[in-house]
């Protein structure tokens, strides 16, 4: 795991490059995307890098972290709302080329299979952006999430609840119980990770899964275990490194 400490802006930059060299590189780049505040100013930096360089994301998969489920498509909460206004719609992804767990599946389980295959049929995951929650999630692996776990329903916790109140009107009542995860197995074959955290509430977080023991009660820490991961955080998130 290689750590990088800079500030926001940079570590936008280097996430960003990252992807620019992807996709140069591969001629059918399949991207990992996350929602959250954490990414923001990744896809702000490659919206600017679209608009004054011409870098196109015409021919490029992407697939999402993960959604609520039962948050109806005209829920402006709804992630894929969210990661359509963040950063889909600012670019030229093609249609239909960005895709997430449906949240309103009849059949949730058989939904959550069919997310798996689809990553699978797409090549896998090239380079998967990453937040953390506070209490260690990524994704919506929750502490005591099978370090093998698949794409699957999982209860979230209050904790995350709480810190995604800020979304609904501040009424923790409002956010969903439930959401469809990519779980920690499937987030493990994506060939890059970058992850990414800043401000002080992530440094708990960010000091187990770099220096604390593997566990599924800190489920970022099975990053340890992945060939080619990197976690890039401010000074703030790296407050509580040694
Ligand atoms: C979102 C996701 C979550 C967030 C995490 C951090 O798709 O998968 O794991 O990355 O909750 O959220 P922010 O970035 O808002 O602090």
């Amino acid at each position: 795991m290689e750590v990088i400490i800079a500030d926001d802006h940079e570590l936008a930059t280097l996430v960003a490059d990252a992807i620019e060299r992807l996709l140069h590189r591969e001629s059918a780049p399949v991207l990992g995307l996350a929602t959250g505040s954490s990414p923001l100013s990744v896809y702000d930096e490659l919206t600017r890098r679209h608009e004054d360089n011409g870098l196109s994301f015409a021919g490029v998969r992407g697939f999402m972290l993960d959604e609520y489920v039962g948050l109806p498509a005209s829920h402006p909460q709804c992630y894929r709302n969210v990661i359509d206004a963040e950063f889909v719609s600012r670019v030229d992804f093609e249609d239909g080329a960005v895709q997430g767990p449906n949240g309103m599946a009849g059949d949730l389980t058989a939904a959550s299979a069919e997310y798996d295959r689809a990553i699978a049929e797409a090549g896998g995951i090239d380079l998967q952006i990453l937040g953390i929650g506070t209490d260690g999630h990524i994704a919506f692996n929750e502490p005591g999430s099978s370090l093998a776990s698949r794409t699957r329903v999982k209860t979230l916790a209050h904790q995350t609840r709480m810190d995604n109140a800020r979304f609904f009107d501040d009424n923790v009542d409002q956010v969903p119980q439930h959401c469809l995860t990519q779980g920690l197995g499937t987030i493990m074959e994506a060939r890059h990770l970058m992850l990414i955290a800043t401000g002080g509430h992530k440094a708990e977080a960010v000091h187990q899964m770099v220096e604390g023991p593997i566990s599924s009660m800190w489920p970022a820490t099975v990053l340890q275990m992945h060939p080619h991961a990197t976690v890039l955080v401010d000074d703030a998130a790296a407050s509580r490194l040694q």
